[in-house]
């Protein structure tokens, strides 16, 4: 596929450079002039996407169970001759004390070995009734079957026929869906990209294997088995669905949201997935839920499965630019004055500040859509004020709504029970639980009058408040009471027969009853998809009330939320471990399509210590979304409360990601048009360096820019990895040349480490207090060049926040090479905001021989050459619309 087009040159006012006409185009999936490196493989280029659909119900509708192990091999034969490795687990209920005789109930093998949390001690034999394919027929996509079980399972209401349907949707991603033919049942409410025609050359092969049904889907090139779903039971009962595959490797990645290491442990562990309320744990099941892993192959390759599907809602949302520079928030500020004097501090001391957020102190009781009179009367004025200054502001509405206020007094309620759009319980009354302004009711997102609703009252009050982005939390949803003032039902939804391992024991254990109803189905199917209705509801809000780009941040997500909202990481905690836990935390979430996110910086809870929020600081600005948030009643942690060594470090690290805004958000737009990730692993630039597999300590953004922070307390050194190549500092231009090796780094506390990959070019700019001034400010462009003396990068440039801009052609797109000591600028795609940037500076990292002579143009200039083989130029007054060509010898 082929983007951009060719277009008219720009209608520009004279005098001055103008956009010029484009000739190049740049083609999907490679990027334009980068060929010219060496030709490392990068992931995407690999990627095989296998889409599992289980069943119409899914994830909220019948618990699956998905076993995965890391072992080749046939399993040989019954009970104990099943290596304890093969032993897939018959009892996975994580509270059960598994018995020989409930074991053998279910007509499972019983082997006591080792200890609990190890090989599952009742596991199934290789003969336990399973479907058989009873046919399989051509269709203009693949296939459609018919699966036969006789022999009921342990769980109530098997469905003895089921119809598999397996699509050969794109050379590169499969399509596997199993249903009941004969009852139609909740499906998840997801739009999925249609396939109309059948992969030509797909790099995947497909058997079937009769009796007892399963498929095998191999790697065509190296052979290579990706899904194997003979190697258990495949068990498909009204709760609970059972599909089991063997693994080629441990390289296991995805599956969120959990609290662990980028890299998974596979070590009988058992991941559950049903969004809650609790400060990331080990363990347990978090806010969100990413049904989706990725899995590395032998020399590089990869491929990933999806429950579901995997482009299942297409890419994520371009954020405005004001959106990735850094936000600052707290809950307790207490009143909109000592707000706005945090604001006013930040600004006395130049440290850059976009947007300045609220917590629930600003609200009348804690209810959404009020302000607190007495202590936040000036908000209006403090919001005035932050645009006077180019600033944004953001706060957050919860979705539960107060039921307690008497009647006439509270608006949202009153209106939005005369609209029937809050959650039911069985007895088709509002379910009440308890959030933080006391007794509420829940709104059903999955009803579109509730977006109305949402949307009248969030237009209301920015008559009175006029935010710019919209921070939804407490969106599992959350509940202080488990279920409801009233409890829940003694029935199959709240206390279904297989109870996943949640946290909590119960499925609704700090959130509401499973069997409440809502408008497209029960609560039971709906509960992990309440945060993606929410921010759908919310952005389309925001679109409706600003008519620019939403800003949404929301904590919990479902596929496809990437679309509608970023996210942060939650309430972690003020200590080093919380900052580290960060990382994997980012990677994870640009894997599952959520690009926008970061944690709260600092962490949350507890009181933070200057040394561990200067190194958060300087990690944190290179989250892709950087705000520092602070629970109420701890220690302020806002750069200006520190010393001043601290605050300069803090500033320091800041004004970098100024710098980098260029960079960064030429990033998103490539997240946005193509599905790239922002915060981006190092494996997936460096596949055939399997070093590179267990990295979560350091990570990219992008191809080209690697960021090593300090994570330790009293460190003045950081030890990277640097993968093959050469690496040029940051800051200096210093080079250093990696076999692929581990570096100490010196890493003084005003100090985070970031190195440019060779073959770069990164468009940076002088950085300003917002992102609104920086991007006015002239292009400073930066090469780092290849050991073959070549170099590439490119640059997405808009107004930062119109709505649809590369969609309607409101953008420029600007390319930069080096070769042949030649750099040249090439514009591609032009509008009218680049012929105001002009390009100031260029910085060649890597010039080996000291030049005699630098043009631009054709025209000499002045340079500067440093001894560790800088050459700079400055004042070069080029205008970006125009392409432009320096060249030295
Ligand atoms: C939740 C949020 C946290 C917020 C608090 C009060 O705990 O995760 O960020 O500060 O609620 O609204």
């Amino acid at each position: 596929m082929k983007s951009y087009r060719k277009l008219p040159t720009c209608v520009t006012r004279a005098p001055g450079p103008y956009c010029e006409e484009e000739e190049e185009e740049e083609e999907e999936g490679r990027d334009p002039g980068f060929p010219a490196l060496k030709k490392t493989p990068t992931l995407r280029r690999q990627w095989l996407g296998v889409v599992v659909v289980v069943g119409a119900v899914l994830l909220g509708g019948t618990f699956w169970a998905i076993s995965l192990r890391r072992l080749p091999g046939e399993p040989p034969g019954r009970c104990s001759s099943v290596p304890q490795s093969q032993r897939f687990d018959c009892y996975p209920e994580r509270d059960a004390v598994v018995t020989p005789e409930l074991c053998h109930l279910r007509g499972c093998c019983f082997l006591q070995s080792g200890s609990r949390g190890g090989p599952p001690w009742c596991f199934y034999p290789p003969d336990f009734p399973s479907y058989t394919l009873q046919s399989l027929n051509r269709t203009e996509l693949g296939f459609l079957g018919v699966l036969t079980r006789t022999v009921k399972t342990y769980y109530p209401r098997d469905v003895l026929e089921l119809q598999l349907q397996v699509d050969l949707e794109t050379d590169t991603r499969l399509h596997i869906k199993l249903a009941d033919p004969h009852h139609s049942r909740y499906e998840v409410p997801l739009e999925v990209p249609p396939a109309t025609k059948k992969a030509e050359n797909p790099l995947y092969s497909l058997d079937f294997s009769r009796d007892p049904f399963g498929i095998l889907v191999k790697r065509r090139g190296s052979g290579v088995v990706l899904l194997n779903t003979t190697v258990a039971p495949l068990i498909f009962a009204d709760q609970f669905l059972q599909i089991s595959t063997l693994l080629p490797s441990a390289f296991l990645y995805g599956l969120g949201e959990h609290r662990r290491g980028f890299l998974h442990r596979l070590d009988w562990t058992t991941l559950s997935f049903w969004a809650r309320d609790v400060p990331p744990t080990e363990a347990f099941n978090l806010y969100g839920v990413h049904p989706f892993y990725l899995n590395m192959e032998e020399a590089g390759s990869a491929h990933g499965v999806f429950l579901l599907n995997s482009n299942a809602m297409g890419f994520p949302t371009m954020p405005p630019l004001w959106g990735l520079g850094f936000h600052l928030c707290r809950w307790g500020y207490g009143s909109s004055n000592q707000t706005w004097e945090t604001v006013k501090n930040m600004r006395n001391y130049l440290i850059p500040q976009d947007a300045q957020w609220n917590d629930i102190d600003y609200m009348e009781g804690s209810r959404d859509f009020t302000v607190d009179p007495e202590h936040f009367g000036t908000l209006p004025q403090l919001v005035m004020d932050l645009h006077k200054h180019g600033q944004y502001y953001v706060l957050i509405v919860d979705p539960a709504i107060s039921s307690s206020q008497p009647a006439g007094t509270y608006a949202p309620y009153d209106e939005g029970l005369k609209k029937g759009i809050f959650i039911n319980n069985t007895n088709g009354q509002p379910l009440i639980g308890q959030v933080w302004p006391g007794l509420t009711a829940f709104p059903d997102f999955s009803n579109p009058e509730t977006h109305q609703w949402w949307l009248e009252n969030l237009n209301v009050f920015h008559a009175k408040v006029p935010f710019d982005g919209l921070w939804i939390d407490m969106n599992e949803p959350s509940n202080f009471q488990d279920g409801s003032v009233d409890g829940c039902t003694s029935g199959e939804l709240d206390n279904p027969p297989y109870k996943p391992a949640v946290l909590g024991g119960s499925l609704f254990a700090k959130t509401i009853c499973a069997s409440a109803k809502q408008r497209l189905s029960s609560h039971y199917n709906l509960h992990n998809l309440y945060g993606l209705m929410e921010a759908k509801a919310t952005a389309s809000a925001l679109i409706a009330i600003r008519g620019k780009r939403p800003f949404v941040i929301s904590r919990s997500t479902f596929p496809s939320q990437g679309r509608y909202s970023g996210h942060w990481l939650g309430d972690n905690r003020s200590e080093w471990k919380d900052m580290y836990w960060s990382i994997p935390g980012l990677l994870n979430f640009n894997l599952f399509g959520i690009p926008l996110v970061g944690a709260d910086i600092c962490g949350f809870s507890g009181s933070t210590t200057e040394e561990l929020c200067t190194r958060w600081m300087q990690l944190g600005a290179f989250y892709p979304f950087a705000r520092n948030h602070n629970a109420k009643d701890v220690q302020a942690q806002d750069p200006t409360v520190f010393s001043p060594p601290a605050r300069t470090a803090m500033k320091g690290a800041l004004m970098t990601r100024y710098a980098l805004l260029p960079y960064l958000y030429t990033l998103f737009h490539h997240a946005h048009r193509r599905g790239d990730t922002v915060a981006r692993p190092l494996f997936f630039e460096f596949p055939q360096d399997t070093n590179t597999y267990a990295l979560d300590r350091q990570f990219l953004w992008g191809r080209s820019l690697l960021v090593t922070p300090v994570l330790e307390p009293g460190e003045d050194a950081v030890i990277g990895y640097f993968p093959r190549g050469v690496w040029y500092d940051y800051y200096t231009g210093s080079s250093l040349q990696s076999q692929g090796e581990e570096v100490k780094l010196a890493a003084p506390l005003n100090h985070i480490n970031v190195h440019i990959r060779e073959g770069a070019v990164l468009p940076t700019q002088k950085p300003d207090i917002t992102s609104w001034m920086s991007s006015g400010n002239p292009l400073l462009l930066v090469a780092a060049l290849s050991q073959e003396g070549t170099a590439w990068g490119d640059l997405f440039w808009d107004d930062g926040e119109s709505l649809d801009t590369f969609e309607r052609g409101n953008y420029s797109y600007v390319v930069f090479n080096v070769s042949q000591n030649i750099f040249t600028s090439t514009v591609l795609h032009c509008s009218l905001e680049a012929i105001y940037i002009t390009v100031d500076g260029l910085t060649v990292y890597g010039v080996q021989k000291q030049p005699q002579v630098v043009t631009v143009n054709g025209q000499e200039i002045p340079f500067s050459y440093l001894d560790n083989q800088v050459l700079s130029m400055s004042g070069l007054h080029l205008n970006l619309s125009r392409s432009f060509s320096v060249r030295w010898r």
